[in-house]
């Protein structure tokens, strides 16, 4: 390829959002707003040091198409159809994908339409990231709507350094053989130098199946936390598999929670609650994932049988809504505010419902002002990658108190040992932690807690890129970071 076919982007993060807030201005204009999350923040040093770029969906249809520079970095928004936003989003990504990874709790949806689709709109990815990388630039693509970006990638750009991370649960054997299109899958995220998971197990799957499915050879040994990387021999190439568990901006999350305004308004919440005894808090995207219907049964239950009492204890679910045109989304929030609703009628009373219920995204600081003002953070997912949300609760804890609920289906669950685990499976045993979250000595919670902000402070979502991007450097020796 002829050099003035490269761009100038010496790093580049493709991932299916772009980190900005699109706003339309009264003479309709478009004006776009960076909005960092986790990632973006933890990325931003490297994006400026090195001409970054981020390629990605800016969350509408028909918009996009030109790069846009930025503050840090350029953007590069990805033009999709309102057709390509149904059938890659939330057709193949949201309705095949996401239940197919997350252990099947509502049934995957095959069709043939999606996957051609996703095949188009992964090639677009390709293309456009291939525009802007300059010559041996670092690609770093994210997340399961890209699987195939990694090797439409190489086969446009072999100079290209090509990590992919997935953020899901890379799932067991078993169900990943239900997909119709597993093996172009597999090969999609072989197109990479590094494919990074969250846990050694997302790890071992993926090898296994490298093996098994795809026929290449793989090494044997048992993949590790940041070290022991597995090898796949793809042709001439050697593709490393790693689990590099993701994390959060500790220490940013814990000084905005300790500052005086934030603690002010964590007492004005409480206020505004009642003054209850105990606050017990959900926060969530709206997915069946995420175990809220097992919560809500949970303490429904529990105020049935005078183990919590409504007027002492009270319960806030945070749910911002999340994509509300698939079908299952639709089923499941409908089942929610059914059992919400039943709850309330059952034990509320007149300006005291025992569950607060918020169908809407929460501005950040108000967010890290529920975290400082809750007791008891309820976080009960069937299935999840990681569960950034248990951490954020853990690093907003400064005085060690408070108490974490936590589902061993959780990625967090694996570093999260000191915090109230179970089975969401198993109801009598999430009532029972919830139970001894609520009613815990204040000594025995401290010293979980303590334990628990070691970890999340040490291991932070800078610690993540940083060791996820030096391995793909070759730079990183292979002992536990
Ligand atoms: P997922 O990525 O599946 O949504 P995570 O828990 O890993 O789950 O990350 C969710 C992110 O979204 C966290 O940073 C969390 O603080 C934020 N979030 C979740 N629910 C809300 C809400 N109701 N309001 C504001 N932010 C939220
Ligand atoms: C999870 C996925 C991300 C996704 C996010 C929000 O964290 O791993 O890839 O961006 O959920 O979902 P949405 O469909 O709104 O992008």
């Amino acid at each position: 390829m002829a050099a003035a076919a490269f761009g100038t982007s010496d790093f580049i993060v493709v991932a299916n959002r772009l980190p900005v807030d699109v706003e339309r201005a009264p003479d309709g204009t478009l004006n776009w707003k960076e909005s960092p999350g986790g990632l973006v923040t933890a990325l931003k040093p490297i994006l400026s040091a090195r001409n970054g770029a981020w390629v990605g969906w800016p969350g509408a249809p028909d918009i996009g198409g030109e790069p846009i520079p930025g503050e840090d970095m350029l953007l590069m928004p990805v033009k999709l159809s309102a057709q390509e936003v149904e059938e890659h989003y939330e057709g193949f990504s949201n309705g095949s994908l996401w239940p197919l990874y997350h252990d099947v709790i509502v049934k995957p949806e095959y069709h043939r339409e999606w996957w051609n689709t996703y095949v188009e709109v992964n090639r677009r990815f390709a293309e456009e990231t291939a525009k802007v990388a300059a010559e041996g630039a670092t690609v770093w693509v994210q997340d399961y709507q890209l699987q195939l970006v990694p090797k439409m990638l190489r086969m446009l750009r072999p100079d290209l350094k090509i990590g992919f991370f997935l953020h899901i649960p890379f799932p067991p054997v078993e169900l990943f053989m239900q997909m119709p299109w597993r093996r172009e899958i597999i090969e999609g995220i072989l197109g990479a130098d590094l494919v990074g998971f969250h846990l050694p197990g997302g790890a071992q799957n993926f090898l296994y199946l490298a093996s098994k499915l795809a026929g290449y050879s793989t090494s044997k040994n048992s993949v590790g936390v940041r070290s022991k990387f597995g090898v796949v021999t793809v042709g001439f190439r050697s593709v490393r598999v790693g689990a590099f568990p993701i994390s959060i901006e500790s220490a940013e999350l814990s000084a905005t929670a300790k500052l005086p305004e934030t603690r002010q308004r964590a007492r004005g919440l409480r206020k505004e609650l009642g003054n209850p005894e105990k606050i017990l808090l959900g926060v969530d995207r709206l997915d069946y994932t995420k175990g809220i219907d097992v919560r809500l049964r949970a303490i429904g239950e529990l105020y049935q049988e005078g183990r919590l009492d409504p007027e002492r204890h009270v319960f806030v679910q945070l749910a911002t809504p999340s994509r509300e045109r698939v079908e299952s989304y639709k089923v499941m929030r409908d089942d929610i505010e059914r059992q919400v609703g039943r709850i309330n009628g059952d034990f509320g009373r007149v300006g005291r419902p025992a569950i607060h219920y918020i169908h809407r995204p929460v501005p950040r600081r108000e967010l890290l002002a529920f975290f400082a003002a809750a007791d008891a953070m309820l976080v009960t997912p069937l299935r999840d990658g990681m569960n950034l949300v248990a951490k954020e609760y853990i690093a907003c804890r400064n005085d060690s108190t408070g108490a974490l609920v936590l589902s061993e289906f959780t990625g967090a669950a694996a570093e999260l040992r000191q915090a109230y685990l179970c089975n969401p499976h198993d109801l009598e045993g999430v009532k029972n932690a919830i139970d001894e979250a609520v009613h815990q000595e204040p000594e025995e919670g401290k010293r979980r807690m303590r334990t628990m902000r070691r970890q999340v402070l040490q291991y932070d979502v800078d610690r993540w890129a940083r060791s996820f991007l030096q391995t793909l450097a070759g730079t990183v020796d292979e002992t536990p970071a």
